[in-house]
């Protein structure tokens, strides 16, 4: 049994190895592919400590850079996107990078010793999949398929249900962002779980009455529903209304028509599959009791551009549920302080214990020191040039 105190929820030290060993060394999904299409576009994203500028080049390549200049250390852009034209250009003494992170110019740079050239920015690992951006500061990290495969089978088996969604062809209809005061994980174990869903959610239970059984997808009580759980009698839509807002997007198999389906990526992905559109819902810890999370609502573009679509009624059914869970989360959170804080597992809540293990895993197993996470362009590892304010002065600047 992992031992596992009301710590893991409100201590910084306890925030700050997991940020360190989860967040600086998984994949982590930060925005759309569709925010960096063009060359030179660029995203911004928080990943665990670190600031990472995600940049399309002119090859169409995308990289991660770490958006710290290599000069005197001043995050180089603090706009969320926009697009740098040819280079990056630092804004305090004007060391210039190319798009894939290297050191093309600096003032009097002919006057400093020629190590000096060699001060490109840090890299991260970069892929896409479902039309998302996913970065991972582990350059070393293997690729992002193997950290999703044993989520993907657990949930789905067999069956790839995400691609029948074409996520890739998707445009965002809507994006509402939520400051949660509370922990990321107690977050993650809410969605673990739906013996809350009777007592909380009268809505989604009008839309899923399987759910007014307390298992969800995710969990049931033979493992998780693979073939999810249908749509209300006399429903068309997973909605307020029960009204679909778009039609059933053409990748959609014949069995899935009525069918709703959720998967919990951790660390810091959730996403919904219903028959016209999907929602992906991110967690980004921003302290031991506070998580933002992002939830962009995904439409086919043709239903997008009719003048008669409004996605209001389909994403209200997610946002009215997704408020009350935050809610409950908070309460959590509060509980987390006091001296007699404990809890106990019903048999629907034991996708929990398997989040539990996953963290209690990858905390165990990555014992990797801070330092030598990342790579400079030229394959420097961190260690040698972060150690300390020696190495400026022996650029003589
Ligand atoms: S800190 Fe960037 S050029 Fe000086
Ligand atoms: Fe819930």
């Amino acid at each position: 049994m992992i031992s596992w105190p009301s710590t893991h929820y409100t201590s910084q030290e306890r925030f700050e190895l997991e940020r360190e060993r989860i967040f600086e060394q998984s994949w982590i999904c930060v925005g759309r592919s569709s925010a960096v299409s063009e060359a030179g576009s660029f995203l911004r994203a928080e990943v665990g400590r670190e600031s990472v500028l995600v940049v399309r080049n002119r090859d169409g390549q995308l990289r991660g850079l770490v958006n710290l200049c290599r000069h005197r250390g001043v995050q180089l852009c603090m706009e969320e996107s926009g697009n740098f034209g040819k280079s990056i250009r630092c804004p305090y003494h004007g060391w210039t990078f190319g798009l894939d992170g290297r050191l093309v110019a600096a003032p009097y740079i002919n006057d400093l010793p020629p190590e000096t050239r060699e001060r490109h920015l840090y890299t991260a690992a970069v892929t896409e999949w479902l039309g998302y951006v996913w970065v991972n500061l582990n350059t070393e990290a293997p690729p992002l398929s193997e950290q999703v495969a044993p989520m993907l089978r657990h949930r789905f088996g067999e069956i790839d249900v995400p691609s029948h969604y074409g996520m890739e062809d998707l445009t965002v209809a809507k994006t509402i962002s939520y400051d949660v005061r509370a922990n990321w994980k107690i977050l993650f174990e809410n969605f673990c779980e739906c013996y809350h869903c009777p007592t909380m959610h009268p809505e989604i239970c009008d839309a899923l009455p399987e759910w007014r059984s307390g298992y969800g997808t995710v969990a049931g009580p033979e493992g998780p529903k693979r073939e999810g759980s249908k749509l209300a009698d006399g429903a068309t839509g997973f909605s307020l209304s029960g009204r679909a807002a778009a039609p059933t997007l053409p990748g959609v198999p014949r069995e899935d028509e009525r069918t709703f389906h959720g998967i919990l990526l951790w660390p810091n992905v959730h996403l919904i599959f219903v028959p016209d559109h999907v929602m992906c819902m991110r967690f980004e810890p921003q302290g031991p009791d506070r998580t933002r999370v992002i939830s962009d609502w995904l439409f086919h573009p043709e239903a997008i551009a009719d003048p008669d679509f409004n996605p209001n009624d389909a994403v209200g059914l997610i946002d009215v549920t997704a408020r009350q869970d935050f809610e409950a989360c908070e309460r959590v959170q509060l509980g987390t302080s006091s001296a007699y804080f404990e809890e106990l597992h019903t048999p629907h809540e034991s996708l929990i214990l398997d989040f539990r293990s996953w963290i209690h895993q990858a905390i165990a197993e990555r014992p990797v020191p801070r330092l030598t996470i990342g790579q400079s362009v030229n394959g420097d590892s961190n260690a040698t040039t972060l150690t300390s304010t020696g190495t400026s002065s022996e650029v003589g600047v």
